[in-house]
């Protein structure tokens, strides 16, 4: 089979690395890919929003396959694209994909089918949920109602930052379109765990947990990034939280698709924070997290490819998907001064160095044959042991082996899982 993947990050490499040890694949295309995915694929000059290129090269070199790493086109409607042109491809529809392109969407979801999530109010005017503020006070978490790169979310803890919040989104449009509209929600405690489902718009198979690590700095501190590293499986998701998440949140999104007659194929990504009173719906992606598609897909031992056709087919009902028993750890190494302004373009060494663990790369470029950074995000270093522990024991002496002018990185990946399993 040809494939296309669309994306070029960490995500995009995992998906790379893995469907290439498919007997079924010959031949992969990624646009625009990177220095390390260009180890099994050929990558391409096209931007991931640029529909119209995508298609006429899916359609012109007859992919059998492709599969679509980000959210931005899956929101803007590749996949209905694709489709009318009877090209096979991996991903919700663009009504599915509001799930992720608007909270308030999403919210009025989770209200009709009564799956637990943070109280909300929603504005399109900022004078309002300024009031709103004043009057129910912090604290309190402003989204951006639409897309916004991961920066559209404040958790404010006093009113001068929510009231800021409302400004920069509302007022100065940091995210241009995406903030016309704010959900301001309830401030929920626990802790944050990902659960990534393959769906057919009929099933919805879920994958191991994992938990991403958002802030820049250890111990949950400083600003929100991508995701500075993430580990699988999360102990924080009990066998008990997992049949309530099963029941309370997977179960009524199958309904929405059957009963509203959704085209969903694709993978649905439920962001639950574990609170005192059960799990409760943070945000839902259409896509595969990023970084926790390096450490899931670490784990996953059937064939991606045999899936992905399941999933397209709409007969995942049938498949039975195997994972690992090991645990799987993966620490991103950022740029220095990210998630603010960073140089790129800084030579990286020591990867040749690497052999106990995957080095996918999210943000790198080739300078004078070299690879280089060229992003903010630049490497996710991710490892399998027999624990979580053992994970960690692994992949942190290989994190020492790569360096780059400025790196940085957290060393408490993986440490909420210890506390909690003491082990
Ligand atoms: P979202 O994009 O909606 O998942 O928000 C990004 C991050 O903001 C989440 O991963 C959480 O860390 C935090 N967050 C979002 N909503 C809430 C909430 N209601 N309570 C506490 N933290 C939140
Ligand atoms: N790691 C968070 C996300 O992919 O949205």
């Amino acid at each position: 089979m040809k494939m296309l993947i669309i994306g070029g990050g960490g995500r995009e490499h995992a998906i790379a690395w893995k469907i290439a040890q498919s007997p079924k694949v010959e031949k992969i295309f990624c646009a625009p890919g990177n220095p390390g995915i260009a180890d099994y694929a050929q990558c391409l000059n096209i931007d991931v929003n640029d529909i119209t290129s995508l298609l006429t090269f899916a359609y012109e070199e007859q992919i059998d396959l492709t599969i679509v790493g980000p959210e931005a086109p899956l929101v803007a409607g590749i996949v209905d694209v694709f489709e009318d042109h009877d090209l096979r491809i991996f991903g919700p529809s663009k009504v599915a994909a509001q799930l992720e392109g608007s909270k308030q969407f999403a919210k009025e979801i989770m209200e009709k089918y009564d799956i637990p999530t943070a109280r909300y109010a929603s504005f399109n005017e900022a004078k309002a949920a300024k009031d709103y503020v004043r009057k129910h006070g912090v604290p309190c978490v402003i989204k951006a109602d639409g897309l916004a790169a991961g920066k559209g979310v404040v958790v404010a803890f006093t009113e001068q930052d929510a009231l800021s919040a409302i400004v920069t989104i509302m007022e100065d449009k940091a995210y241009g379109e995406a903030g016309l509209q704010v959900v301001i929600e309830e401030f929920l405690e626990g802790e944050e765990v990902s659960i990534l489902a393959f769906t057919d718009g009929k099933t919805i198979m879920p994958m191991v947990s994992s938990q991403d690590h958002k802030r820049i700095f250890e111990g949950d501190e400083g600003p929100n990034t991508g995701g500075m590293g993430a580990y699988s499986p999360a102990p924080v998701y009990t066998s008990e939280i997992k049949k309530i998440t099963e029941e309370r949140v997977l179960a009524p999104i199958t309904r929405w698709m059957k009963e509203e007659k959704i085209s969903y194929h694709g993978i649905i990504y439920a962001g639950l924070m574990i609170t005192k009173s059960g799990p409760k719906v943070l945000e839902f992606n259409c896509r595969f997290g990023d970084p926790e598609a390096q450490p899931v897909l670490m784990r996953l031992e059937s064939d991606l490819v045999d899936i992905m056709l399941a999933v397209t087919e709409g007969r995942l009902s049938d498949q039975e998907i195997s994972w690992s028993d090991d645990a799987s750890v993966c620490v991103v190494l950022a740029s220095g001064g990210y998630p603010g302004g960073y140089e790129k373009g800084k030579i990286i060494e020591g990867l040749d160095k690497v052999d106990e663990a995957v080095v996918f790369h999210a943000g790198t470029r080739e300078v004078d044959g070299k690879v280089a950074t060229g992003g903010g995000r630049v490497l996710g270093v991710t490892a399998k042991g027999s624990s979580i522990h053992e994970a960690i024991n692994k992949v942190y002496p290989e994190v020492a082996k790569i360096s780059f002018d400025g790196m940085q990185y957290r060393k408490d990946i993986g440490q909420k899982a210890l506390k909690r399993t003491s082990k």
